[in-house]
């Protein structure tokens, strides 16, 4: 099964998301950051996994940008998110995604999230707005997503 990561983030911790996720799926993996170039066409891929963090409420626009390119390309899809608020996920898939690549979706979790690198600006931000939230990458979550990708089969 050949499978295309293709992921955005800011402070790394959806790209620490993404390689760990990589190391746990049996199969040929191709992962791709998609802040810098990607050549490749989801047509090529079983499946397609796309990560992305959230920012006041919206994931990367170069996520966006890539899922409305290959959208009608992508025969399968698993969907990821790094957010610090675990429990408006679903509210961020319904937002960011159109319904029918929701449909597509196999899977749809959130990985949670970390503020440790957060620089500048975005470090005031993150006191103002989301000064509650211990925020940590939920390592059980990755591994949950990847043994039922592993399970499925799929095309059969
Ligand atoms: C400026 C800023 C805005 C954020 N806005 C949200 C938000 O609206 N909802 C949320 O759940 N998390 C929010 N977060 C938390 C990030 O999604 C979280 O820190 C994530 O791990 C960042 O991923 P990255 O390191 O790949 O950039 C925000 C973080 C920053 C720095």
């Amino acid at each position: 099964m050949k499978i295309l990561i293709a992921y955005a983030g800011k402070y790394g911790s959806t790209e620490k998301c993404a390689v760990q996720l990589s190391k746990l799926l049996n199969a040929d993996i191709t992962i791709a950051n998609l802040t810098e170039q990607f050549n490749g066409k989801a047509a090529d891929y079983d499946l397609v996994v796309v990560g992305s963090n959230i920012r006041f409420g919206q994931i990367d626009r170069r996520v966006t940008e890539f899922v409305q390119k290959q959208e009608k390309e992508i025969k399968k899809c698993a969907l990821f998110l790094t957010a610090a608020f675990y429990q408006n996920r679903e509210q961020y898939f319904k937002e960011n995604y159109s319904r029918e690549l929701l449909k597509k979706a196999i899977q749809k979790e959130c990985f949670g999230g970390e503020f440790s690198k957060v620089k500048g600006l975005d470090k005031w931000i993150v006191r103002l707005v989301v000064k509650d939230v211990s925020a940590r990458i939920f390592y059980e979550k990755i591994e949950q997503f990847a043994q039922m990708i592993n399970q499925i089969e799929i095309g059969k």
